[in-house]
């Protein structure tokens, strides 16, 4: 971990060769999510744009068409269950196959923050639901492509406020814990 924080970091085209991989980024339509999209499709991969806001989910599908790759843009509530497995499968219908999943999708630009005390219940069950829940569910949908594969990649994004959490933040150092 130290020895790689101390080089120099390389662009991921020199590490992986990620040509025609097909990459689930989930949340991929905005934020961290559509830099993930774009410079997975910018290596090469195949790429489903799988967000809960459709126009975000179009429009970042859209732009790396028009930049050449190949991308796939699938309105996705992760915290339900008949809509990702309909992700699952219309991306395995277009593509044949999942090769990565990228568990990116989260409540966090707009969760406000907030002492503890004062969270509202709906709001806390809504953010284990899309936060927590959303990433089993998602797992759960791509396995069975990858268990065909007998291969694949999964990667959970949290924080590192697991570690030492941030004031008024207690639902972002919570579900970051879902990567541990
Ligand atoms: N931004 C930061 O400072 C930071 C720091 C550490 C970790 N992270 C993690 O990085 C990831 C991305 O962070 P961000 O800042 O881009 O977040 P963001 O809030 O800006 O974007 C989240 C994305 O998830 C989508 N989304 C929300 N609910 C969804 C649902 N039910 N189904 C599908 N998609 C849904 C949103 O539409 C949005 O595109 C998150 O997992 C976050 O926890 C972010």
């Amino acid at each position: 971990m130290t020895e790689t924080m101390n080089q120099p970091l390389q662009p991921a085209a020199n590490r992986f060769d990620l040509r025609d991989a097909v990459v689930i980024v989930t949340g991929g339509g905005k934020g961290i999510g559509k830099v993930y999209s774009e410079e997975f499709a910018r290596v090469g991969a195949k790429v489903v744009v799988a967000d809960i806001d459709a126009d975000a989910t179009a429009s970042t599908a859209t732009r790396i068409g028009g930049s050449g790759g190949d991308a796939l843009g699938i309105r996705t509530d992760v915290s339900d269950p008949d809509s990702v497995a309909a992700m699952a499968r219309q991306a395995v219908e277009r593509f044949g196959r999942i090769d990565a999943l990228i568990n990116n999708a989260s409540l966090m630009s707009v969760l406000t923050r907030q002492n503890w005390v004062e969270i509202p219940v709906e709001e806390w069950d809504r953010v284990m639901a899309v936060n927590l829940r959303g990433m089993f569910l998602c797992c759960r949908a791509v396995f069975p492509s990858t268990q065909q594969q007998g291969r694949g990649k999964i990667v959970n994004i949290a924080s590192s406020r697991v570690f030492e959490g941030t004031p008024l933040r207690c639902r972002r150092a919570i579900r970051s814990a879902r990567a541990r």
